[in-house]
């Protein structure tokens, strides 16, 4: 089956199985490798996209779903030499430790501050919006679909409060 998807900016034609998720396609298809396969069942967020702005895991998308849509994965958010300021916060902040679960945290974490601020009310100034207080906790329940079998909690979540502040 062909079809089209737009990610990061990026317009791909693809022939693919229409039982093909779209994790497999990134990663098998387009060799968008930074969305990681954890679980394969919704359960991990290891392969955390944004679809039109919002986090989705993309194991439990079909790919033919999605074509239409604007799809941003890590490798759009940034790169090693233009790092975006959610990733230098994780690396500033040892946000990581094996890093296998980081795209999906960068990625959910990202699209987690940009739905707050989309959740604001139109009279609140920008000033606001653009720093929403949120404790340990609020984070931490926030990103209750991003695992980490390390436990690098604490320097991911500082990096979250650090970018948000
Ligand atoms: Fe998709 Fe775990 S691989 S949620």
């Amino acid at each position: 089956m062909n079809i089209s998807l737009s990610i990061n900016g990026t317009t791909h034609d693809l022939d693919v199985d229409p039982r093909t998720t779209l994790l497999d396609a990134l990663r098998h298809h387009l060799d968008l490798t930074g969305s990681k396969k954890g679980c394969d069942h919704g359960q991990c967020g290891a392969c955390t996209v944004m679809v039109n702005g919002r986090r989705i895991n993309s194991c439990l998308a079909l790919a033919v779903m999605h074509e239409g849509d604007d799809i941003t994965t890590i490798e759009g958010l940034g790169s090693p030499e233009a790092m975006s300021p959610m990733q230098e916060a994780f690396v500033g902040h040892d946000g990581f430790q094996c890093g296998y679960c980081t795209p999906g945290q960068i990625v959910s974490a990202t699209a987690m501050l940009s739905e707050l601020k989309e959740g604001w009310p139109s009279h609140v100034s920008d000033d606001l919006v653009s720093a929403p207080k949120m404790s340990r906790d609020e984070i931490a329940e926030r990103m209750s679909g991003n695992l980490c079998r390390c436990s690098a909690y604490p320097g991911i979540v500082a990096a979250i409060q650090d970018t948000a502040d």
